[in-house]
């Protein structure tokens, strides 16, 4: 199914007088990954009008049949000259691609949300969590960064906290699941599972790292390194943590408004990123707020749902969590030696509201704001 004309694919829908409404047309790069069948989930269930879908993988996938919305698509090679009257495109298929394919987009018209690394921290390039900072898309020139999974959870979850009380240093240590890189490492990790179950050998060929030299098992395991290590000695994934994070809450990749620092850690669980957050507010003539003041914002917030009741042993986890579009908190205590510093635990899908879900929120709100045109 392709789009034709750029006015077929952005054509009115409603003739009968009523309020005019447009539909899109959208194509999802990397729509047999991990993150892109999510997309095309999470597009069916969207307000977005799509008038034409196109799915797009590498050649490997070309041919393949997907039945979304109803209508049987078959997914294309990506190249260059696939965005011909595309209005949306939802990339998720790496940063060479989204480097090499998202100009070409952009130059045939649509905007695009693109869940890679790539695009991310350039100054033109708005990095949207729709909870926290929407208006940011309005400064949009074609490409808009869906930040990094576990930079979402956490932003979501301290924004309503820097806004009231103001936040000054975050500590965050995050464990995410092997769907982070994935759905091949998804498949690693069940392989591994099996092998150790039954004592066989385990074969890493994926984790930590596809291109790195050395792979190791992630099956009742812990790996300590989640991308490739910078010069610096931390990670890249740490280090998406810490500028996107100064970005999204202080508007500056360099801002030294919040101190951030960050360890990014690899652990056996399929879905489902976990963060260990400690964060100190800012300094005030006022008196500091309460772990139930914190709670009870955070339960009024957007997109959050507090899970934090010790007496009932309710916190959150992956395995709740997962399949879920909101980011969870609990944990919820104030540091016992400083009254303005508390911990907090967060866990969200990362295929989810860390990836797919957060995207299409972001298309949902181009079109509420008119920024497609
Ligand atoms: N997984 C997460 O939690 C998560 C969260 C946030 C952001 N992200 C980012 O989202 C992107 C995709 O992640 P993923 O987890 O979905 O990876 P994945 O499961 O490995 O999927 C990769 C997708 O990219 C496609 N692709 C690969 N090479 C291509 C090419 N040359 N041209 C066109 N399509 C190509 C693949 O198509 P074939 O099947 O045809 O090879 C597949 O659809 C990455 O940039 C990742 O960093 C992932």
């Amino acid at each position: 199914m392709e789009c034709k004309q750029p006015s077929e694919c952005a054509k009115l829908i409603n003739t009968k007088g009523e309020k005019m409404k447009k539909e899109y047309c959208v194509a999802i790069l990397g729509a047999t990954g991990a993150v892109g069948t999510r997309m095309i989930q999470q597009l069916e269930k969207s307000k977005v009008p799509v008038g034409e879908l196109k799915l797009l993988a590498s050649k490997k996938s070309a041919g393949m049949v997907r039945k979304v919305l109803g209508r049987n698509i078959a997914i294309q090679e990506a190249d260059e000259n696939s965005f011909d009257a595309v209005d949306i495109v939802l990339a998720s298929a790496g940063g060479t691609v989204s480097k090499k394919l998202l100009p070409a987009a952009v130059n045939a018209g649509a905007v695009c949300i693109d869940n890679s690394s790539e695009w991310r921290l350039h100054d033109d390039v708005p990095l949207v969590v729709p909870e926290v900072n929407a208006d940011e898309l309005e400064k949009h020139h074609g490409i808009i960064g869906n930040p990094n999974c576990s930079t979402i959870q956490m932003v979501v979850a301290l924004e309503p906290i820097r806004r009231a009380f103001g936040v000054k240093k975050i500590v965050v240590s995050t464990y995410q699941a092997a769907g982070g890189a994935g759905q091949s490492a998804i498949d690693e990790l069940q392989a591994e599972t099996s092998a150790y179950v039954l004592r066989e050998k385990m074969h890493p060929k994926i984790l930590p790292t596809k291109f790195g030299a050395k792979h190791y098992p992630l099956a009742f395991n812990l790996l300590p390194q989640i991308d490739a290590f910078d010069e610096n000695g931390y990670t890249k994934e740490e280090l998406k943590m810490i500028y996107e994070t100064k970005k999204i809450l202080c508007g500056d990749k360099n801002s030294s408004d919040i101190n951030v620092t960050a360890t990014c850690v690899r652990v056996p669980v399929m879905i489902g990123h976990g963060e260990s957050v400690y964060f100190e507010t800012a300094d005030s003539e006022l008196k500091p707020p309460t772990a139930n003041d914190i709670r009870e914002l955070l339960r009024k917030s957007p997109g959050i749902v507090i899970q934090d009741d010790i007496s009932e042993q309710l916190y959150p986890q992956p395995l709740t969590a997962e399949g879920k579009t909101e980011t969870f908190v609990g944990r919820i205590r104030v540091d016992l030696e400083n009254p303005r510093a508390f911990n907090m635990w967060i866990v969200a899908d990362n295929l989810l509201k860390g990836a797919a879900t957060n995207a299409v929120q972001i298309a949902e709100e181009l079109i509420a704001r008119e920024l497609l045109q």
